[in-house]
């Protein structure tokens, strides 16, 4: 929520690129956008509300001078969507400015003894205190980074904070606390961003900055200190294998299309990891009491998926707790026995990283699941799987969904041969299908992306539509819901086939779509009878088989399909995919923009 870049060269201007990795950036938020330069010691400002692109086509955000500037793209909390509240903000001699992602909770009372001193606020935003109260130190004599210091001791709250004033025109000041802030270096450059595709064209060393430090940022380097005692920190360089190809949409209308395409070779890379980082992973799970499964959204229906292979694979079936409501459902029942799986591709959910650190009170062990080396979350677990999807820019996840499937498989297949549940031959069988995976989902992007267009083109202007499933498939049923949900704006509700027939029924009148995934597994006869009662009242009926069952074609009014064959547990890498499609074409066919849906940000940093 909310993206942050700044940059520092020696020379020449910085403003495209600045403008560049707004663009970049805008999965994080894309309510307002601004960038503010330094040149001939005086601050220089474009920023307005709407999309970058908006914006540039009214003000040219590539005509800004200076070689140092920062930029933001704002996903609104304090204050609707305006040019007076769009970031950056400034102190009142328009000498310092700041750009902020997160929640400074005390800020209407620092706004009010600010006010009481004279200071004048032209904002309705959190963030205007903090260029107002680094004015104050100024004027007492400290310099950008000690003012910034000394700022960090008045506000609570989550922030990243980027500030540059005119009186230090060579320097960047920033910190941060719970909210993402990364680094790079390259060639006398030196970048901050929230995430790393912002800067990726230009360089993949990438240098963390943690909670409790402040970085300077010149063209001679990056200075990182302890703010607790400002005490030198020596960071290594990381080297980024993402490329900023990954980051453009080379070719494909839109992200989300291009990674929808970009699946199976996210499945392969994910696969080739070494087989230790799953045993590791499965040894924290084997060794547990009791094991708990906590995510949001897409994260949290691969969640849901995983409880199927644990259980049918390993003999344990884990608990799937939503992170945001976990600490008020268990009520400290936890112990150190007990171990959480925490999955978040961005690594930055606050709602899972609250949960994990509620957890760790209790000495609970915690293996994450994860997208984005470096993460807030990667810090606080035991151990990491770190999935190979590359940078996904789309807001709605696809590929980093399927990563985190084949990341579950994968550990639930270590796990079932330390639990000795199930036969070693048949594990080795099933992981052998798993390598199988990436080329199926390549078959069914490729026969099934023209029925999902010409299927959106009847159903695009249906106001609500019903997402079946049993067993595994009630993760891809909700996954499917999800999915059009949050693109493409139709009421859209994810259910089990089995319980369907306990309320939702009541909905079904004539034509009403009633979507059902239908793998040829345990679940396939019960699901049948559940799309008779649905066609009994009228609906009609889309389905989600494999190839060659003529049974559920014969029922459908209209049928994706999908090759046979497929592994139970692993049913869902498989049958989402023409969900997926058939969301993107839902969306654009009602001429919605899949990449940047309404209200929803690609990195959920509130609770
Ligand atoms: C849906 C979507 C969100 C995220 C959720 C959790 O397409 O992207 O529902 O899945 O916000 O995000 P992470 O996985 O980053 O914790």
């Amino acid at each position: 929520m909310c993206g942050i870049i700044g940059i520092v060269q020696g020379r020449g201007e910085v403003a495209s690129f600045l403008h560049q990795a707004l663009k970049r950036l805008e999965y994080r938020g894309y309510d307002s956008v601004g960038i503010t330069t330094i040149a001939d010691n005086h601050l220089h400002t474009k920023k307005d509300k709407g999309k970058v692109d908006d914006v540039h086509r009214s003000m040219n955000l590539d005509d800004i001078p200076g070689s140092i500037g920062i930029g933001h793209t704002r996903w609104a909390t304090h204050g609707a969507p305006s040019l007076m509240n769009s970031h950056p903000h400034f102190d009142c001699k328009n000498e310092i400015a700041v750009i902020h992602n997160g929640v400074i909770d005390n800020f209407l009372q620092l706004r009010t003894d600010l006010h009481s001193r004279g200071h004048k606020f032209k904002s309705e935003t959190d963030t205007e205190i903090i260029p107002h109260l680094i004015e104050e130190y100024m004027k007492e004599g400290m310099d950008l980074a000690t003012a910034l210091k000394e700022v960090t001791k008045q506000i609570g709250g989550t922030y990243a904070i980027v500030a540059i004033s005119t009186k230090e025109p060579k320097k960047i000041v920033c910190t941060r606390n719970g909210n993402p802030l990364v680094l790079g270096r390259e060639d006398g450059v030196s970048y901050v961003s929230s995430d790393i595709p912002a800067f990726l064209p230009r360089t993949s060393n990438m240098i963390l900055l943690l909670d409790g430090e402040i970085a300077t940022l010149s063209v001679d380097g990056i200075e990182i200190r302890k703010l607790s005692d400002n005490t030198l920190v020596n960071r290594e360089t990381i080297k980024i294998s993402w490329t900023a190809d990954q980051a453009q949409k080379s070719g494909f209308p839109h992200f989300m299309l291009k990674e929808i395409h970009e699946q199976p070779d996210a499945i392969r890379n994910t696969l080739r990891l070494k087989p230790e980082v799953f045993e590791n992973a499965a040894k924290i799970i084997y060794n547990a009491r009791r094991v708990y499964l906590l995510a949001m959204g897409t994260s949290g229906h691969a969640a849901m998926a995983s409880r199927h292979m644990f259980a049918s694979i390993a003999g344990i079936l884990p608990t799937f707790e939503l992170a945001s409501d976990f600490p008020d459902t268990v009520y400290g029942a936890l112990s150190k026995d007990d171990c959480i799986v925490a999955i978040t591709q961005s690594g930055e959910t606050t709602d899972t990283i609250t949960a994990v650190k509620y957890a760790q009170k209790f000495g609970v062990k915690v293996l994450a699941i994860t997208n984005v080396v470096g993460s807030s979350i990667t810090r606080l677990a035991d151990y990491t799987v770190i999935t190979q999807a590359g940078p996904e820019i789309g807001v709605a996840a696809t590929k980093t969904f399927m990563v985190q499937l084949i990341s579950l498989a994968q550990i639930a297949l270590a796990l079932g041969e330390l639990a000795g549940f199930m036969d070693s031959k048949e594990i080795e069988r099933k992981r052998q299908s798993l390598q199988e995976i990436p080329e199926i989902v390549s078959n069914v992007i490729s026969t099934q992306e023209e029925r999902a267009r010409r299927l959106a083109g009847i159903l695009y202007d249906r106001p609500s539509l019903l997402f079946l499933g049993r067993g595994v498939s009630m993760a891809t049923a909700y996954e499917g819901a999800l999915k059009l949900k949050e693109i493409a704006y139709n009421h859209a509700e994810g259910y089990s086939a089995g319980e369907s027939k306990h309320g939702p029924i009541a909905l079904i009148q004539s034509d009403y779509p009633v979507i059902f995934v239908v793998p040829n597994d345990r679940t396939r006869n019960c699901v049948i009878g559940n799309i008779m009662e649905m066609k009994a009242r009228g609906a009609s009926i889309i389905s989600v088989v494999e190839e060659g069952d003529t049974d559920v074609d014969s029922l459908s009014d209209h049928t994706f399909t999908v090759p046979a064959g497929v592994e139970p547990e692993f049913s869902t890498m498989v049958y989402v995919v023409p969900l997926q499609l058939f969301s993107y074409y839902m969306a654009t066919r009602s001429g919605y923009d899949p990449d940047k849906p309404r209200n929803l940000a690609k990195s959920v940093t509130v609770l």
